[in-house]
């Protein structure tokens, strides 16, 4: 894949939102448990296969870049005591219709999952099977910050089930290290890569961030070659979201010491350019995957799906969040639990469940969804299966954002055939653009207030 033209940078270059949902965060509203009861209610019957994401804040240790919601703590008997409301949450949520459903993927987010106990994790697991069937090919995927796991711990997992994993990395030098408070050598990341590997994980994944502080071009291209050498299957690339206003501890890092945007650009483009040679697929924004992975796979086959993990191989899921924080989404609603651990264990004893925030979809924005998801994941979208799905034509349904396309589509981002879009490789970069010329949110007064991160 081409750099895109300093022109092209220069004429696109806005903040907009990453598309983990549609209508994105912003745009949601308070909600009570009440109303997340009643959207349950409403989808008693459906039979969709279910998707569970659990969220374990707890950190032994922050580091510096982080923007996750995580909580420092050394206490196990508090993150033992989350673990039993994580139980009862979930005994809740199983008497909301959802027991007996079958478990098509299931992912524990963080923080540091790591930091439950083997019993933990047994309690957990022991319920979720008591609860719901597992699919013969379901995933069960973790996130593992290498420098934290326990002896023996990789192989507890697999031996539960779990079979997808993913290795927080950031950068491999050792001054990008010590400036952002994580350090990590390069023996303990391979070693954790290949006993993944060897316990019969699969997409075993490696996270790497851009734009940290003392990053430059050259530095980051050595972390580049490293990483192929160690052939992970799939790469999460993150732009450095570096937002010291909102997040103090990011205070730490100075903002003489990032590379500048220009820098910055080149960085992305030259692990573009490095990762799609050395076999990997660029899946879409910040994600690659060797082209035997399920994750490209899913993405030719036209069957990858985007939530607010990222990309997924596994749709036509209800997804339900657990835990703090956590998100859940079905056809027609968003649900994102409290963010404050008091009041959520407070509300998960009193009413089981703790919804805080989320949004009802409205016809319009499930076709919007659709049409969203499709760009994102696919790169392409087909009027015919769009009339299949709402009954309605394609071009008429979206005159105004066809006629909004006619510049993108002159610079060369995408085509318009009389069937079908087709993303083109300076389009795939640019898909965030693309995918607000859809997004009717962001044309009111509340779109333009919402923050987003730059699109390049
Ligand atoms: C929950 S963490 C991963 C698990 C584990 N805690 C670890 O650090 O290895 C998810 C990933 O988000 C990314 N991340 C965290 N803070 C970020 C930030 N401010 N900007 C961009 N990416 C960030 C990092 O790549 C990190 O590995
Ligand atoms: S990057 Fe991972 S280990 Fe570091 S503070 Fe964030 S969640 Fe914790």
């Amino acid at each position: 894949m081409e750099k895109l033209s300093d022109d092209l940078i220069e004429k696109y270059a806005t903040s907009g939102p990453r598309y983990t949902s549609y209508p994105t965060a912003p745009n949601w509203v308070e909600i009570k448990v009440r109303d997340q009861l009643d959207w349950y209610g409403s989808a008693k019957d459906s039979q969709r296969p279910i998707s569970l994401y659990f969220h374990i804040p707890f950190c032994e240790e922050r580091c510096s870049y982080c923007g996750c919601n995580t909580m420092l703590t050394r206490s196990q008997d508090k993150v033992s005591a989350y673990v039993e409301y994580l139980l009862k949450e979930l005994e809740a949520l199983a008497k909301q219709g959802i027991k007996g459903r079958p478990l098509r993927q299931m992912h524990f987010g963080g923080g540091t999952p790591t930091y439950l106990l083997n019993e933990d994790f047994d309690l957990i697991l022991g319920k979720v099977r008591e609860l719901f069937p597992f699919e013969e090919n379901a995933e069960i995927a973790i996130e593992v910050d290498p420098s934290f796991t326990r002896p023996g711990q990789l192989k507890h997992l697999a031996k539960l089930g779990f079979n997808r994993i993913s290795l927080g990395l950031q950068d491999f030098d050792p001054k990008v290290q010590e400036a952002v408070n994580r350090i990590q050598s390069e023996e303990i990341t391979y070693d954790h890569l290949v006993q993944a590997k060897a316990l019969g994980f699969t997409g075993v994944n490696f996270d790497l961030i851009y734009g940290l502080p003392h990053q430059t071009l050259e530095s980051f291209t050595k972390t580049i070659h490293r990483v192929i050498e160690m052939r992970p299957d799939r790469l999460a690339l993150y732009n450095f979201a570096y937002l010291p206003k909102l997040l103090p501890h990011q205070k730490g890092i100075k903002e003489a010491d990032l590379p500048g945007e220009k820098e910055k650009v080149d960085i992305f483009f030259r692990a573009i350019k490095l990762f799609t040679e050395a076999g990997y697929e660029y899946i879409g924004m910040d994600h690659f995957a060797l082209a035997t992975d399920e994750l490209a796979l899913a993405q030719k086959e036209r069957r990858l799906y985007r939530n607010f993990m990222g990309y997924s191989p596994k749709s036509g899921v209800d997804l339900f969040g657990i835990g703090i924080t956590s998100i859940g989404e079905t056809e027609n609603f968003f649900v994102q639990n409290e963010k404050d651990i008091n009041t959520y264990m407070r509300k998960v004893n009193m009413l089981g469940l703790s919804g805080a925030r989320g949004i009802k979809l409205s016809e319009e924005d499930r076709i919007r969804k659709w049409t969203i998801i499709r760009l994102i994941c696919h790169f392409y979208v087909s009027f015919a299966e769009f009339t299949t799905e709402f009954g309605q034509d394609f071009k008429d349904y979206f005159k105004e954002e066809l006629a909004g396309l006619k510049e993108m589509v002159a610079d060369g981002l995408l085509e318009v055939h009389g069937d079908h879009i087709l993303i083109l490789d300076p389009g795939k970069i640019l898909i965030r653009n693309i995918c607000m010329v859809f997004d009717a949110y962001l044309k009111g007064e509340k779109g333009a207030k919402a923050q987003f991160s730059k699109t390049i």
